[in-house]
């Protein structure tokens, strides 16, 4: 009985590996330049850890699973709330602000569609302990100090820029009442997902007033923050929130990224724990869903039963940033196959144990060696060279009986016979 991969998942072999690892390599090696320290939590979690303040869709998406016990647990859909746990178990022996990177393996229960699987890697850098912008700012200059680094330019991609407390004080300001924010957060953040007819149309449900639903749309298509005072009017929290904005756009333009990003009202996130500026990154076409997302979440900490701790993060799954990678290119470049430096053939049965013996020491000595198993044609083992990429090609002859074997340079194709006690003494790279 042949038995399928699950739905949603991947299979890696080896050349997908190759796009996972260079993926991971490059978002670890950012990280790090950017003064984030690893970490990592377990794989579930209870239950209840994701439906405090995931929200709805999180909640929906849950792999969920009983022990033997009864406790009921869940496969985690992301690592912030382990992250909030964690800090808080050790809120007071960690040095602040606490800059932290991981790159867990995620599983939401989504219905698998271009950028979006079952099972998935994603890159997570948060900053927890430091309320100013400029934290906000580091975040986003870090995503872009990635996306730029692994080849994408800012006509490939956008950042697209808005605030929770924005949001949260013209839905205020407009009349929207206290309870009914967090329903219309999760419409809203579908503004450029569906049709804009069914978007009206359940905006106008959920608000039932019609000139309310006419602002929410103007708010929702500005671009540019000096407008919204004509829509909304004044407004001191409506002031504040820009006012950050602002601020914070002074500061990606200090730090050289801002030519990247956009201000973006409809960008409100789908998790419930938002509270100061978000982000999402784009491709630039918008044909593909959001390459990462992230945003100031100053509550968090707190709702896990720790201190009221500012925080603010994003995270970056590999599905989507691998598509538009593909796309433009980059990985066809980027990737190369197995590196061999020296491959060891052998003319015939007779050679086959030299050939081992000197292949093992090769990689005693710390280079990436290979041999051929089958005793097949020399043809074919210079074959199976090139197509191993190895730099240089050994050949075992009955030269050797004279002490003596053949270098072959694969790129340039040039043989030369080389002593083998002098190779052996010091084969070079
Ligand atoms: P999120 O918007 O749910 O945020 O996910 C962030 C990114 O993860 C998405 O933009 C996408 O790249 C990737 N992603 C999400 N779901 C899937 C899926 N089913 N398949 C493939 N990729 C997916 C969060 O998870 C927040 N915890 C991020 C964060 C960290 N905010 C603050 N700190």
């Amino acid at each position: 009985m042949k038995i399928p991969p699950v739905k949603g998942t991947r299979d890696f072999y080896p050349p997908e590996m190759a796009v996972r690892n260079w993926i991971i390599d490059g978002w670890k090696k950012v990280s790090v330049r950017n003064g984030f320290e690893e970490y990592d939590g377990p794989i579930f979690e209870y239950l209840k850890m994701f439906q405090i303040k995931s929200g709805d869709e999180i909640v929906e998406q849950l792999f969920s699973l009983q022990d033997r016990g009864g406790r009921d647990l869940a496969l985690r859909p992301e690592i912030t709330p382990t992250l909030a746990r964690m800090v808080n178990q050790r809120i007071n022996s960690l040095p602040k602000p606490i800059k932290w990177f991981s790159v867990p393996r995620l599983f939401r229960a989504e219905r698998p569609q271009k950028g979006r699987l079952r099972e998935f890697f994603q890159w997570n850098i948060d900053i927890i302990g430091e309320d100013s912008v400029l934290a906000d700012a580091e975040v986003i200059f870090t995503t872009v100090d990635y996306l730029r680094d692994a080849g994408l330019t800012q006509r490939d991609i956008r950042v697209k820029i808005s605030s929770r407390k924005l949001l949260a004080s013209v839905l205020r300001k407009i009349g929207i009442q206290e309870k009914l924010l967090n329903t219309l957060y999760a419409l809203l953040d579908k503004y450029r997902k569906i049709p804009v007819e069914t978007f009206e149309k359940t905006l106008l449900e959920q608000v039932q007033d019609s000139s309310i639903a006419d602002k929410i749309m103007k708010f929702m298509a500005t671009d540019a923050l000096v407008n919204l005072t004509e829509i909304i009017g004044n407004n001191s929290d409506v002031d504040e929130a820009i006012q950050e904005l602002a601020h914070l756009k002074v500061l990606l333009e200090q730090m050289g990224v801002w030519h990247y990003c956009d201000f973006d009202p409809g960008i409100v996130r789908g998790l419930a724990y938002y509270t100061g500026a978000v982000f999402e990154v784009h491709e630039f076409a918008q044909e593909l869903r959001a390459i990462c997302g992230g945003g100031r979440y100053d509550n968090l900490l707190h709702d896990f039963g720790g201190p009221k701790i500012p925080a603010t993060g994003m995270g970056m799954g590999d599905c989507v940033l691998e598509i538009l990678l593909r796309e433009k290119g980059i990985l066809d470049k980027q990737i190369t196959k197995q590196n061999l430096y020296y491959f060891v053939a052998y003319v015939d049965e007779t050679y086959r144990n030299a050939a081992v013996k000197l292949t093992m020491k090769l990689r005693s000595a710390g280079f990436a060696a290979n041999f051929s198993y089958k005793i097949t044609k020399l043809g074919k083992q210079l074959k199976q060279a090139s197509e191993q990429n190895a730099e240089k090609c050994i050949i075992i002859g009955d030269e050797f009986k004279n002490n003596k074997l053949t270098l072959k340079d694969m790129e340039s194709g040039k043989q030369e016979l080389v002593d083998t006690d002098e190779f052996l003494s010091g084969p070079k790279s």
